[in-house]
């Protein structure tokens, strides 16, 4: 099962399974079978979308029962008219009969009216009405509806017969339609700039989940992981961790997040091979990067304030200014090739990243503002 999928221009996010919509209908089933006892009904499904709820419930219905479609018309009327319904293919003779409806979505109501409408007007003994899936936030109309399978918030679904734009009927699962993309945001500089005092500043002010690869990796180190052993050895150094070994830890992390805002990723992409990867990733998932935001701040004073962290962080990468200066060849010639890559989607933002933290943070703000 797919967590995002993509049916024509919009993403879908899995939303329940084949097991809850089974449940469901035993359910109906059972209602429905408790009302009616011995009556033969006729179940009518309304075409398109009802067509694999129908053969699902009556598969599970247990006694005898006659089953046919209908499908509602709309046609586009004079401007003063507007649409008019009606039903197509309806042969059967109703007469004394006990109908059951059976649709599989009823949002706002507007198709109920004028299946009440049209079925009022015949000779049957009685009328019944079952929903596989119902809106209760969208619903405003005063009409019954006798069974109801799944309530669901004011959603857009797809999947089990249900469509967007003819497609998503053959899906097994519920994806509902994706809304709010995610605020995901590279914060950039090179060490020492402050990149992680201003990301945790961020992160609570846009409930986004701040990312440092470096931390993770410190943290791995610390707790001895295999992760933790394989990553001190480059570390240690002054070294990057290979692209291959950072791009699948920072995956787990984000897939962990499922219902995030967004992403603040501190300190990755470092490699445009990384760039590439995240923005790939990302893309499955129907999510992009909206910006990479990078502080800029002169050399010197970074190496001075990366010495002044090293006497507290513990950091063995701080305290050595040769190890710093080597952090520092790698920035440059690795890692700001990523703003011309950024640049080149016109998702570069350089903040001036001298002052005092909240005036940095202001900064900062006005752009993630604009994300
Ligand atoms: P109504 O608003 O209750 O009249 O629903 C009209 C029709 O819109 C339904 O019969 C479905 O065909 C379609 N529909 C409403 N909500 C959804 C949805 O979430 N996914 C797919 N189709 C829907
Ligand atoms: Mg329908």
């Amino acid at each position: 099962m797919k967590q995002t999928i993509k049916l024509h221009d919009k993403f879908f996010n899995y939303y329940l399974g084949k097991e809850k919509i089974d449940l469901a209908i035993q359910s109906l089933v059972q209602q429905v079978h408790d009302d009616l006892g011995d009556e033969i009904p006729v179940f009518i499904g309304i075409l398109n979308g009802s067509f694999m709820f129908v053969a699902d419930f009556i598969r599970e219905y247990p006694s005898d029962c006659e089953v046919t479609f209908v499908k509602l018309a709309s046609y586009e009327g004079t401007k003063s008219t507007g649409v008019v319904n009606e039903l197509v293919g309806l042969s059967e003779d109703l007469t004394d009969r006990t109908v059951v409806i059976l649709e599989d979505i009823i949002d706002t109501g507007n198709t109920l009216v004028k299946i009440y409408e049209i079925f009022d007007k015949l000779p049957i003994k009685q009328l019944r009405l079952a929903t596989l899936f119902f809106k209760p936030e969208v619903f405003k109309k005063a009409l019954p509806i006798d069974y109801i399978g799944i309530s669901i918030p004011d959603r857009f679904i797809v999947g089990y017969g249900l469509d967007y734009d003819g497609l998503g009927r053959n899906l097994k699962d519920i994806y509902e339609l994706k809304t709010n993309r995610m605020k995901n945001i590279v914060l950039f500089g090179p060490p020492g700039a402050g990149k992680g005092t201003q990301a945790n500043i961020l992160k609570d002010t846009y409930k986004l989940i701040h990312i440092s690869t470096g931390d993770i990796f410190r943290d791995n180190i610390k707790n001895n992981t295999e992760l933790g052993i394989i990553a001190k050895r480059f570390m240690d150094k002054g070294d990057l961790v290979p692209d291959s070994i950072t791009i699948e830890m920072l995956k787990d992390v984000v897939n962990k997040h499922r219902t995030a805002k967004g992403f603040i990723f501190d300190g990755f992409p470092r490699t445009t091979s990384q760039a590439e990867a995240l923005d790939k990733f990302l893309a499955e998932k129907g999510e992009q990067i909206n910006g990479m935001v990078a502080l800029e701040v002169p050399q010197d004073l970074l190496v001075a304030r990366i010495l002044e962290r090293g006497k507290t962080s513990g950091r063995p990468d701080d305290q050595k200014e040769k190890k710093i200066r080597n952090r520092f060849n790698e920035y440059h010639t690795k890692t700001e090739i990523l703003k011309d890559y950024y640049q080149a989607q016109n998702k570069y933002f350089g903040i001036n990243g001298v002052g005092t933290i909240e005036e940095i943070t202001q900064r900062l703000k006005e752009v993630f503002d604009k994300f």
